[in-house]
């Protein structure tokens, strides 16, 4: 053991300094079946793919389940579940859920599935989605949420690069006044991917149609139904798994149209989500935590599922919105209801709320005195927001700092060692695990308070980072670790003022982020370039007043083409919705005779961006035409309001 450090700056530095102390003593607060005696391997010390505690042993859904009951906490509530699209309340004492996990976990090797097989997980939120993800761990199967927003094209190249034998579903999702059937989009995703599923495990849902009955193939595929499986399986007992065993790949957006499968470890990740759980967010066994976030994202990976899990606190898994269902108090109501301690979402959420509710009448019907604090990422907390919030609240606002690379904040105020003050627009400081610097284009490190760089993060990553992208050590090094050696680098751009906090202002490469969602540009490039009319085009993030950012496309028409503008911009409107799904949220096309480009030929995505947005802008000195940019300036006041920042 060593001794506890008291405040931020001591714990920060003696991460950094002293890390193989620091973590091991932070991985006793997980149980074991083999302790690790070393926290980093030795040959990974610097490169990228960490891997922590390598002699360990241990099982991530006894550590989130069965310790809990066995330490006499089995009644204890582990998972409220609050629907507001059905008006369904439930809640699983950590004993039932244990019971329900144990017998899934039986269900799905009943199905053939062992220890580092893949099962893709395509469910919406309900408890089931839990109840699979610590299945799939229970067995050492890999588990991969896909988010329900996603076309069928975008869960097949899932499946194709992660290969699952077995899909776990249902029969749908509940959207405000409209049902997301997914039976059909998974089949539809079948059939368009390469074939390794052999089993489609369905979990019924009450009003909406379609069961695993209604179903077969594509070839040998059987559809089995959720309830049949579980009711006789026989349950199953954790294995004992390496600490660098995977845990689960999540697809996230990368600079290409193919997403990149983040793979997750089992020791690494349990060490520092349990940590955060006390020292970040300040909540322990029994306080109520609640992530109002989707587990088809890192967030609700970490904060829905893993970490309050990890800790035996009670997660709230919420199916709704923040507004609509039914009104602005709905995030209010489920604070009161189930006395929430921890509120963690998006800040997009938050000013959809604001902007339904600005004088927070809602909130006033109810009681949220259990609050201690609201945490905001996602997206970066524009200060507005975060006044708004903070005046209202009475309780800290925080915003922190992730990727779905890291898992867990690289930045953030942390709560449970020190609160510090907060600055409005910066996610406060580095967490301790992660030592970060600012540097310019060539890696040089940027010392100057306020100057913005890249932020990259220095090697070796902490626990509960990224192990690597699934299949492919090269796309990892290429996508991370090229552009500044010895650094992981973010992809995130901002500075540290001179008080040590840290900005971060946006992003370096063509990752945007709507509503909290990550999109890449690229990628729906690339489908706006498969309608048949399409000659070029570009896809910018232009600021959006409720969702951060929103995907602008611009698009240039084939000679000789005739098709009604309105006509094409509802045919791509489309394309997008059926190759990369609804989440896109893809609406804003404008139809230019030209794009601006330089003379050798590059697109001024900048320049254009800043026209959209309103912002001061120079002309490029090394444009073709500049009379292109006047163009554009008409076509987006034409647009007015799609454009309107
Ligand atoms: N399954 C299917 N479709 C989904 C979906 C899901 N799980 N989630 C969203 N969609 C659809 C929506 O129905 C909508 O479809 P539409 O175009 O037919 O209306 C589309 O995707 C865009 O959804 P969204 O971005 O959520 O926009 P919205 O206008 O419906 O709602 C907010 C706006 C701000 C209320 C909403 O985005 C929100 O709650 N954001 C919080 C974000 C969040 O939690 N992010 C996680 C990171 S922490
Ligand atoms: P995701 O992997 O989907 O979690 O998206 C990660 C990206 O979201 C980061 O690289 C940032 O660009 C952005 N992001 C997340 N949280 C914040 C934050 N608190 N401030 C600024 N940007 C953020």
């Amino acid at each position: 053991m060593i001794d506890e450090p008291r405040s931020y700056r001591e714990t920060w530095q003696q991460s950094i300094d002293e890390p193989e102390s620091f973590w091991l003593n932070a991985a006793q607060g997980i149980d074991w079946f083999v302790p690790p005696r070393t926290a980093l391997a030795a040959s990974s010390s610097t490169a990228g793919s960490a891997r922590w505690f390598p002699e360990g042993e241990l099982n991530t859904s006894y550590n989130a389940l069965d310790r809990h009951v066995i330490a006499g906490r089995g009644n204890q509530t582990a998972l409220i579940y609050d629907s507001a699209m059905t008006g369904t309340k439930l809640s699983l004492t950590y004993h039932e859920l244990l019971g329900r996990v144990a017998k899934f976990a039986g269900a799905l090797r009943a199905n053939g599935v062992g220890k580092g097989d893949r099962v893709i997980i395509y469910l919406p939120m309900i408890p089931e989605a839990i109840v699979a993800m610590l299945a799939c761990a229970r067995i050492g199967a890999i588990h991969s949420v896909v988010f329900g927003g996603f076309a069928a094209t975008e869960l097949a190249v899932r499946i194709d690069d992660a290969r699952p034998s077995v899909i776990v579903t249902s029969s749908g999702g509940l959207e405000p006044g409209r049902v997301v059937e997914y039976l059909p989009l998974v089949q539809k995703a079948l059939t368009l991917s390469a074939g390794s599923v052999r089993t489609v495990i369905v979990r019924d849902r009450e009003s909406i149609p379609g069961s695993a009955a209604d179903f077969t193939g594509p070839g040998e595929t059987v559809w089995l139904d959720w309830a049949t499986e579980e009711d006789a399986a026989a349950p199953a007992d954790p294995v004992s798994l390496r600490s660098d065993d995977p845990l689960y790949i999540l697809y996230t957006s990368g600079t290409t149209g193919n997403p990149k499968g983040i793979v997750r470890d089992n020791g690494g990740h349990a060490v520092a989500l349990n940590w955060s759980m006390s020292n970040i967010y300040n909540v322990h066994a029994g306080d109520v935590y609640w992530a109002a976030s989707d587990v088809g994202w890192v967030v609700g990976h970490s904060y829905i599922v893993y970490a309050p899990l990890l800790v035996g606190a009670t997660t709230v898994i919420y199916e709704g919105k923040p507004i609509g269902t039914p009104d602005a108090g709905a995030f209010w109501r489920v604070v009161n209801e189930y006395k929430v301690q921890v509120l963690f979402t998006a800040p997009t959420a938050i000013r959809a709320i604001r902007r339904v509710d600005p004088e927070f009448l809602e909130l006033k019907n109810y009681d949220v005195s259990s609050l201690t604090a609201l945490f905001l990422a996602g997206e970066r907390l524009d200060p507005e927001t975060f006044h708004w919030a903070n005046d209202g609240l009475h309780c800290p606002v925080v915003d922190h700092w992730w990727q779905t690379e890291t898992g867990w904040a690289i930045a953030a105020n942390p709560l449970g060692i020190e609160a510090l003050p907060t600055k409005p627009g910066s996610a406060t400081v580095p967490v301790p695990g992660y030592a970060i610097d600012i540097l310019d284009s060539k890696g040089k490190r940027i010392t100057k308070a306020g100057k913005d760089g890249n932020i990259a993060i220095r090697l070796p990553l902490p626990p509960g980072a990224l192990l690597g992208v699934w299949g492919s050590e090269e796309r990892f090094a290429s996508a991370y670790l090229s552009a500044f050696p010895g650094y992981y680098a973010t992809g995130d751009s901002g500075h540290f003022d001179e008080d040590g906090y840290l900005f971060v202002m946006g992003r370096t490469d063509d990752v945007i982020n709507v509503a909290g969602h990550r999109l890449s540009t690229g990628s729906l490039e690339e489908v706006l370039t498969l309608h048949p009319s399409v000659a070029e085009c570009a896809v910018l993030g232009v600021h959006d007043a409720l969702k951060g950012q929103r995907a602008a496309g611009f698009v240039t028409l084939k000679a000789g083409e005739t098709i009604d503008h309105d006509t094409l911009a509802r045919e791509l409107v489309s394309l997008v919705r059926e190759h990369v799904g609804p989440v896109a949220a893809f609406r804003d096309v404008t139809i230019l005779d030209r794009l601006p480009k330089t003379r050798s030929g590059k697109i001024l995505r900048k320049t254009i961006r800043q026209i959209v947005d309103g912002e001061p802008y120079t002309v490029p000195p090394t444009i073709e035409d500049p009379t292109v940019l006047d163009a554009l300036r008409l076509a987006v006041h034409a647009a007015a309001p799609q454009h309107q920042p």
